[in-house]
């Protein structure tokens, strides 16, 4: 029996919001006191990226420092492919989205001056000419999720609905409507009661980023790209899917899931060694352990091969105990409890898959293509990062596109989706699963290959193998998806292949080597592709 049919539940709102990250909610906060706003997380509230984030958030607040300087960093790192206005207009926002979190109550850290007055302590990370990273400790993302999350709870104007995985957007075109097409809610599987519908005139995509389509990565379980995936199959644009980032240091051990050894490891002094304890990292580029994080990614990746060793050290033990345990009090716990102490072992670390610099097509204002649908956070392509995120730059974009889409979004006066009539999700011809293990063995499979065929170091013939493997993963998953009940995990499973499939289409019509992209069979930056980036568009 149809569920939803039997008691369909539709729930309207201003704004509906899918996504609880720094993205979602700093927009939610934005407009809680002017619209009525729903917020959806397909796990518990505060489960994403934004949680996990340790080093911090960048912006210019040292008097020896300049926007100048912060834009220079970002155009170097983003190798040839940024935005220049968009890294401008980001940068310029970044000691006032430091303001709005202080004043929401972010706990960051402070430092004590010789007059004894407190400033912000501020770290250094990779590509960084300054010290200008605002932190919480090691735990920024904590204090950011916990303080919006807190907010959000005690506002009126601002339903959160946990648990529920919104399954694809709703669009005046695909309900056969006349007129232009706009985007007018979603479907949404809650898990407790089947898929029901959101409606609301302004939709927002803040569903984080897709570097779960790798085998090891830095991410939670959640970061399977669904909102470029429901975005894609709305008809948007996507970008630049070819940059996917690898952070150099991850804990090497069997089950420690990919756990992040913050750059602000090698921004306090953290050095790369070889198994026999041999630095490297000047060899590859005089910035050596500071180096932009493609390049560093890839050394180690290039070390590694060189040498079949399964991992390098990340060594800060020259620095005092006491310096270690109190900058990095969370990571120090992590590895102890992995066995490592990081005060007195170099520890053993790999790059994993972290970031997604690509993803759905915006403009300034975050609007997509689609009238009515924004994107912000990592699942949004902006210009900002081209082809190599600096590190400490995404959480301040999702801050400063929150915004932006904010005084969007109000600049359009109250909007309402009016007598629209939306059918109810039609299960009538799909039954429950007896074969959930398609769905376990394909999720693993194609996480598999793209780690193999769609690295760091990519082939043309890699990435056409990879090709050849999504294409049939895709066509059973759609049948899969046709005749079966829709859970979380094969809904992730969908958007998952979708995600591999549009990133292998961009790198492999990339044929050059820039930033997070590096193919052997193009090994150098071909000119004529500057400021060029990989735009595709649904069938
Ligand atoms: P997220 O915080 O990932 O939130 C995504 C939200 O979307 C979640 O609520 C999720 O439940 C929801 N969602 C997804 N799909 C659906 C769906 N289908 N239906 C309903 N809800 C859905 N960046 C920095 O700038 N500085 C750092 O120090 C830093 N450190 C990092 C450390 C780690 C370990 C990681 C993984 C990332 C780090 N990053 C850092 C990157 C940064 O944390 C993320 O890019 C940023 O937090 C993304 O925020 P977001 O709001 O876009 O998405
Ligand atoms: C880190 O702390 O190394 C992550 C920073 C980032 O991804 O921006």
């Amino acid at each position: 029996m149809n569920v939803s049919q039997a008691k369909p539940q539709a729930h309207h709102h201003d704004v509906l919001i899918i996504g609880s990250g720094a993205a979602g909610l700093g927009l939610a906060l934005r407009l809680a006191s002017h619209r009525r706003v729903a917020v959806l997380s397909k796990g518990p509230i505060t489960e994403g990226n934004t949680f996990y984030a340790q080093g911090g958030v960048s912006a210019v607040l040292d008097d020896q420092d300049s926007l100048d300087a912060h834009v220079q960093d970002t155009l170097s790192a983003g190798a040839g492919l940024c935005v220049e206005e968009v890294v401008r207009h980001t940068v310029e926002q970044g000691p006032e989205s430091i303001r709005w979190l202080t004043e929401l109550g972010v706990p960051f850290t402070r430092e004590t001056l010789a007059d004894g007055r407190t400033q912000l302590h501020l770290t250094r990370e990779g590509g960084h000419s300054h010290r200008r990273v605002v932190h919480a400790a090691d735990a920024t993302g904590k204090a950011i999720e916990d303080t919006l999350v807190g907010q959000a709870r005690r506002s009126d104007n601002i339903d959160l609905f946990e648990q529920h995985i919104a399954v694809d957007l709703i669009t005046t075109g695909k309900l056969g409507m006349p007129g232009p097409n706009r985007c007018v809610g979603a479907y949404v599987l809650d898990r407790a009661n089947g898929v029901e519908i959101f409606q609301a005139p302004c939709v927002v995509l803040a569903t984080g980023g897709a570097s779960k389509v790798y085998l090891y990565s830095s991410n939670p379980d959640g970061a399977t790209g669904d909102g470029i995936a429901m975005a894609w199959r709305a008809g948007c644009r996507v970008a630049n899917m070819e940059f996917m980032q690898f952070h150099p240091t991850c804990l090497y051990h069997p089950k420690a899931k990919s756990f992040l050894i913050s750059e602000a490891v090698r921004g306090e002094g953290g050095k790369l060694l070889l198994p026999d304890g041999t630095p490297f990292m000047h060899r590859f580029d005089p910035r050596g352990e500071l180096a932009p994080r493609d390049i560093v990614a890839r050394a180690i990746d290039h070390e590694m091969k060189r040498l079949g060793a399964e991992y390098v050290y990340l060594d800060i033990t020259h620095k005092p105990a006491e310096f270690i345990r109190g900058h990095f009090p969370t990571i120090h716990e992590h590895c102890l409890s992995f066995g490592f102490d990081m005060t007195r072992e170099p520890l053993p670390v790999v790059p994993a898959a972290h970031y997604t610099c690509g993803g759905i097509a915006t403009d300034l204002r975050a609007r997509t293509d689609l009238d009515g649908l924004y994107a912000i956070g990592e699942t949004a392509y902006t210009g900002l990062h081209g082809a190599n995120r600096m590190a400490s730059n995404s959480l301040l974009e999702c801050l400063v596109f929150a915004r932006a889409a904010g005084e969007d979004i109000l600049a359009r006066g109250p909007l309402d989706n009016g007598t629209l009539v939306i059918p109810p999700w039609d299960e009538s011809r799909v039954t429950d699963s007896d074969e959930e293990v398609v769905v376990s063995h394909n999720w693993d499979e194609l996480r598999r290959f793209m780690w193999d065929y769609v690295g760091i170091v990519r082939t043309t013939k890699r990435l056409e193998r990879a090709r050849h493997r999504v294409d049939l993963l895709m066509t059973e998953i759609h049948e899969y998806y046709s005749n079966f009940r829709v859970t979380n995990d094969l809904l992730e499973l969908r958007n998952l292949a979708l995600v591999a499939d549009i990133i292998i289409r961009c790198a492999l019509s990339r044929q050059e080597s820039r930033g997070l992209h590096y193919t052997l069979d193009y090994p150098e930056p071909d000119p004529k592709l500057d400021g060029m980036p990989t735009m595709v568009a649904p069938p």
